[in-house]
């Protein structure tokens, strides 16, 4: 049977999604943007990638992230949302934006790796193939690279930016001093760095407690978290046990031995202060990031439409009172 047509939801900015700045930038960005790491890839079921999707773009999500390796096998999630431009969204392109980055280990040899501008730039005329793109929204640098001088990664996404590649650019992971100099270097070429993307969750604030949100911030740029569920730690999904095609089943960059018995516990008190707010702990464990103005989105994974439809009614939760955020704390804390 021929699938009709894509028409996406007339409403979907009437009050579905809250938008916010990304720094000192003209760009609003959906507060949830929706990750391609897992579940997008050559193993995943495509009718499921593409049910998630129009779900995304009809509840108002404008922001789609990628990188070169997402799939599992790398580039295949890429080549997944080619295929959905191709299918539903090239009327559409205006509406979004589109993020992918290089840095990890894309293809063999010395040139499919780290921080080199002969890798970051034929990385992304890889991913502007696959995409089926002219260009993204924003390129990131995925990671700090210790062995290449950073003028070298920051002129190359500068050239990135004046070859019309890429709208902007911004940097995932580097250390606080490295991504400092990048803000300054990256101003004083008039490309700003559009923003920072790093891990920030309930269970992990190294990024708040080190003061790269804070720095983002002093330097007018966003800061866009990742992993905001702690890879689903932070939902319901391993409070009775790791369930059939779970993320930590699969042994996808979580394994069993991460549930300690510390964890769960953790992880139980959390979901019991969620149900006294009468929400979900996947619900919770989004507005906690939301909670701070200078987070400019959180990146969510889902393995289906349920899962986004959970994690949407975010935007309904409820701010967090003192209290609230204390036992938080102290949940987090104990041993
Ligand atoms: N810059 C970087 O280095 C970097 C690193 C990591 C991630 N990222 C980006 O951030 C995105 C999100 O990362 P992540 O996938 O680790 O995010 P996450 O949102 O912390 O975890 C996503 C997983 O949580 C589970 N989940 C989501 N909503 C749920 C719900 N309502 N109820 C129960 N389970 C739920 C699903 O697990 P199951 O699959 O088991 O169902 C889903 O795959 C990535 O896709 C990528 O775009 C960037």
């Amino acid at each position: 049977m021929i699938d009709p047509i894509y028409s996406p939801n007339p409403d979907r900015y009437d009050g579905l999604m809250q938008f916010r700045r990304s720094g000192r930038s003209g760009i609003l960005m959906s507060a949830l943007s929706l990750g391609f790491w897992h579940n997008f890839g050559s193993i995943s079921n495509f009718a499921n990638c593409k049910a998630m999707m129009h779900y995304a773009f009809d509840h108002g999500i404008t922001c789609y992230d990628l990188a070169n390796n997402y799939g599992p096998t790398y580039g295949t999630a890429e080549e997944t949302f080619g295929r959905m431009m191709d299918l539903s969204f090239r009327p559409y392109r205006d509406e979004m934006f589109i993020t992918t980055k290089a840095g990890y280990d894309m293809w063999p040899g010395p040139y499919g790796n780290w921080g080199s501008r002969k890798y970051l730039v034929s990385s992304l005329d890889q991913s502007l193939k696959r995409m089926h793109l002219d260009y993204v929204d924003l390129f990131y640098s995925h990671r700090y690279d210790p062995n290449t001088p950073l003028e070298e990664t920051l002129q190359a996404l500068v050239d990135i930016v004046r070859q019309g590649k890429a709208l902007y650019v911004g940097i995932s992971r580097w250390p606080l001093e490295a991504a400092e100099f990048a803000y300054r270097y990256l101003r004083e070429r008039d490309v700003p760095c559009l923003c920072y993307q790093g891990k920030y969750n309930i269970l992990y604030q190294d990024d708040d407690t080190g003061g790269i949100l804070a720095s983002a911030t002093d330097a007018g740029v966003g800061y866009v978290a990742f992993s905001p569920l702690q890879q689903g730690l932070l939902t319901d999904r391993y409070l009775n046990g790791i369930p059939q095609g779970s993320r930590m089943s699969r042994r996808e960059a979580l394994t069993p031995d991460d549930l300690t018995p510390t964890l769960l516990k953790q992880i139980r008190d959390l979901a019991e202060l969620a149900a006294q707010r009468g929400e979900s702990l996947a619900d919770m464990a989004l507005a906690w990031c939301l909670r701070r103005p200078e987070v400019t989105s959180v990146i969510v994974g889902a393995s289906s439409v349920a899962q986004l439809e959970d994690d949407l009614r975010v935007l309904d939760s409820q701010s967090f009172s003192a209290e609230q955020l204390d036992i938080i704390e102290d949940i987090i804390h104990q041993k």
